[in-house]
């Protein structure tokens, strides 16, 4: 006989894979195609009109900084603290903000309603117009859009369950004193895609990125810890790289259940020491990592259960 759980199992089931079968079309579709409305400049425009023109000073020289923020049953994780480091990105890049933070804030909630998001991704974005166009742009109008759209997982879920592969970069975090290291300016992330291209290239979904004096930084998109053989939880000191909003909601989660946390500066060649390893981020949440060149890592119950507890916490915090 059919119980009442079997019949729900299969609903669960089927809304899942209809959610999936959605999410997988629309990746198809390139995000300039969409449809919906952006926020753009303080109005809700269609999703075509969203445009800037070619000559434009954040398309040439990347005076750009952004924000990646994850909308949880309706509601943006982290929102407050995602649109002050917009605004720390922004300051850091020289960029005058024409609207407060809890307009920002506003404006982000406002689009992820009318875009009626359940769970996916919000993208603000701050940069220089046309005004000048070279060097200097000390004339240049500032402008503010955000957009926001259905998402699932950064990686793919099966890959994540086994754990990902990651080469180990060519290139390096520009040191501290090259460019504003702290934020996420649009420049910083070239040398990101550089690395990601050259490991997906080579079979790897993600690549390790060591910092300019060859410790061990980030990946592409998001922070690293490593698990020790006595359970103590590894991660580099946030010196040259963002310090990420997971990565700092992961550390308050792991302290709270009693492991140890050491930020410390990570040689390479120590990874052959460490048992575990996974990385954080808004986009990558907690995922496992079962490689880094030859070194190699298990998918522990110490990290599931922190990814357990982080879900738990980003579906929490929206229902408080
Ligand atoms: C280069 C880089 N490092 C780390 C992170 C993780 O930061 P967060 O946890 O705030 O998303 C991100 C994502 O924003 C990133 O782009």
């Amino acid at each position: 006989m059919v119980s009442y759980i079997d019949l729900s199992l299969f609903g669960i089931y089927f809304f899942n894979l209809k959610k999936s079968i959605y999410l997988l079309q629309m990746e198809s579709i390139p995000y300039d195609k969409r449809s919906g409305k952006i926020w753009f400049n303080g109005e809700t425009v269609d999703w075509k009109d969203a445009n800037i023109h070619i000559l434009n000073h954040g398309l040439h020289y990347a005076s750009c900084v952004f924000e990646g923020e994850r909308v949880y049953d309706g509601e943006i994780f982290k929102l407050e603290e995602h649109t002050e480091r917009l605004f720390y990105s922004a300051k850091r890049m020289g960029i005058k903000v024409p609207y407060s933070q809890d307009e920002i804030n506003s404006a982000c909630k406002k689009i992820v309603n009318i875009q009626k998001v359940q769970n996916g991704y919000v993208r603000p974005l701050i940069w220089r117009g046309s005004e000048m166009m070279a060097i200097s742009a000390q004339r240049n109008k500032i402008h503010v859009a955000i957009a926001t759209w259905e998402w699932g997982s950064y990686f793919d879920p099966q890959l994540k369950l086994k754990g990902i592969k990651l080469n180990i970069s060519n290139w390096r975090r520009p040191a501290p004193n090259t460019i504003p290291w702290d934020t996420k300016a649009a420049g910083l992330y070239m040398i990101c895609t550089l690395s990601k291209h050259e490991a997906e290239a080579e079979g790897f979904t993600d690549s390790l990125m060591l910092d300019h004096e060859g410790n061990i930084a980030e990946a592409t998109g998001a922070n690293v810890f490593f698990k020790s053989k006595n359970d103590d939880l590894h991660t580099p000191v946030p010196d040259s790289f963002l310090d990420g909003i997971t990565r700092r909601e992961v550390i308050k989660i792991a302290k709270s259940k009693g492991i140890n946390v050491i930020e410390r500066k990570i040689k390479p060649e120590e990874m052959k020491e460490f048992v575990g390893c996974f990385l954080t981020g808004t986009a990558a949440e907690v995922t496992p990592v079962s490689q880094i060149n030859e070194y190699k890592f298990k998918v522990c119950n110490l990290i599931s259960s922190l990814n357990d507890d982080y879900q738990k916490l980003v579906r929490k915090d929206t229902a408080a």
